[in-house]
């Protein structure tokens, strides 16, 4: 077979057959087809779409890859992938939580990816935390802990670790068949038996609409029922960052207050509420509220905290120093008003900038960058308040940084909220 052959199929919107693409995927996985031919595949498929068959056969080859990991015993095996928001911290106190609740949880996170931050390069601001797991400690730290955050291997879906960091610095990120296809195959492959999908969507998301995340979260769940996955999913709203924090460190700080029953409450609400869909999916609850009640105990009784200690330090990483952060300065309201608008594409951008996040696959990252937000959508603030403070110590990358952040937020003179300024609700089920 000859790739380019294959890539023209796409370009020109046909319909891959199943061996096209393994051919293509075992071969980027093996390093037989480069990353240009697999760029370009991707932008084929992002421009041009896969059918429901082509994501599956995209989704098995990308499983097929590598290995699947093995059952440790009868205890039910749970995970939660979210599609990416920018602020979104939910698996760092999911994973532990859950594990509270005698379910094994193997996460396998990903990087930052478009303008979104990522699991493991937030973990890896601990100081010592191994993100690179091999299966067989992966399944001992399930036996030992009960919950394990850690990157795709070598063996386990391999070619979700290449193509990932390729589609990150491609603009190939906000694909349904790629995303699709990315999450299920690392979700399958860690052999669940329960599944809850945080789908997305706002500016501060890969998807801007809830139409858009609607159809992918019946893409994603359409994949994971076929593979026999008991799969839910919630549908969120990113128009605004989650939480306060945005970046690498202060993100762990701010799941650290979560653990301890403190933080954002729009954090603490989110993760519960994926978390309880996984009690019920796995009967170890009956109703939705009895399930909230429990986790909310975990989180304000310190067990949830105690574990990920216990995680943490399964990972060779340190909880006893804090984790360093850049000079702070805060950015001003330059008039009196409602916050419009908190662009998160924008501030995405400014988290790059000052070297939160990649230009280029591979490349090292900022862990004391971050962004501290003092507002939300709808609030009234005054002249020269605090909205935000940027934390950095490269002053020509700040520069930068508050530019963009100057575009993102928008604060309408009126004191009246405007009609369409309504924020949709944090959270909804997706009802297929
Ligand atoms: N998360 C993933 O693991 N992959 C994607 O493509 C998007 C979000």
């Amino acid at each position: 077979m000859i790739p380019a052959v294959v890539i023209s199929k796409k370009r020109d919107r046909e319909q891959l057959s199943n061996d096209e693409i393994e051919f293509m995927i075992q071969g980027y996985a093996r390093g037989t087809i480069p990353d240009y031919q697999m760029s370009a595949l991707a932008m084929a498929i992002f421009l041009n779409g896969m059918s429901e068959h082509e994501i599956a056969c995209l989704t098995d080859a990308m499983i097929a890859s590598g290995s699947r990991l093995a059952k440790v015993d009868d205890t039910p095996r749970v995970d939660k992938h979210s599609t990416g928001g920018l602020g979104d911290k939910t698996s760092l106190i999911l994973a532990p939580l859950l594990a509270c609740c005698e379910l094994q949880v193997p996460m396998i996170s990903g990087r930052g990816l478009g303008i979104t931050g990522g699991t493991l390069d937030k973990l890896e601001s601990i100081s010592g935390y191994k993100t690179h797991l091999s299966e067989s400690e992966i399944e001992a730290q399930l036996r030992s802990v009960g919950c394990v955050i850690t990157g795709a291997t070598d063996t386990l879906v391999p070619a979700d670790k290449k193509l990932y960091g390729l589609r990150d610095v491609t603009a190939t990120v906000p694909s349904i068949p790629l995303i699709t296809a990315s999450i299920m195959s690392k979700k399958i492959a860690e052999t669940l038996d329960a599944l809850v999908l945080d789908v997305k969507f706002g500016s501060g998301a890969f998807l801007p609409t809830e139409a858009l995340a609607e159809q992918l979260a019946a893409s994603l769940i359409r994949v994971g029922k076929n593979a026999g996955v008991h799969t839910t999913a919630l549908i969120t709203d990113m128009t605004q960052p989650l939480g306060a924090m945005i970046g690498n460190a202060c993100e762990v700080d701010e799941s650290i207050e979560v653990l301890q029953g403190g933080g954002p409450s729009d954090v603490r609400e989110l993760t519960i509420e994926l978390a309880a869909r996984l009690l019920i999916s796995t009967q170890r609850e009956t109703s939705l509220d009895d399930a909230r009640l429990r986790l909310s105990r975990l989180l304000d009784n310190g067990a949830a905290m105690e574990r990920f200690e216990r995680m943490v330090h399964a990972q060779g990483g340190s909880l006893s120093s804090s984790r360093p952060l850049g000079n702070s300065r805060p950015f001003l309201a330059s008039h009196s008003g409602l916050v419009r608008s908190l662009d998160g594409q924008l501030l995405g951008q400014a988290i790059i900038a000052m070297g939160g996040g990649r230009k280029i696959a591979g490349e090292a990252i900022d862990f004391t960058v971050g962004i501290k937000m003092h507002c939300k959508m709808g609030e009234a603030v005054a002249t020269g308040q605090p909205l935000l403070e940027i934390m950095c110590d490269d002053e020509i990358a700040s520069g930068q940084a508050l530019r963009l952040i100057e575009q993102a937020i928008v604060i309408s003179r009126s004191d009246k909220p405007a009609t369409d300024n309504t924020a949709p609700a944090l959270w909804r089920d997706y009802i297929p």
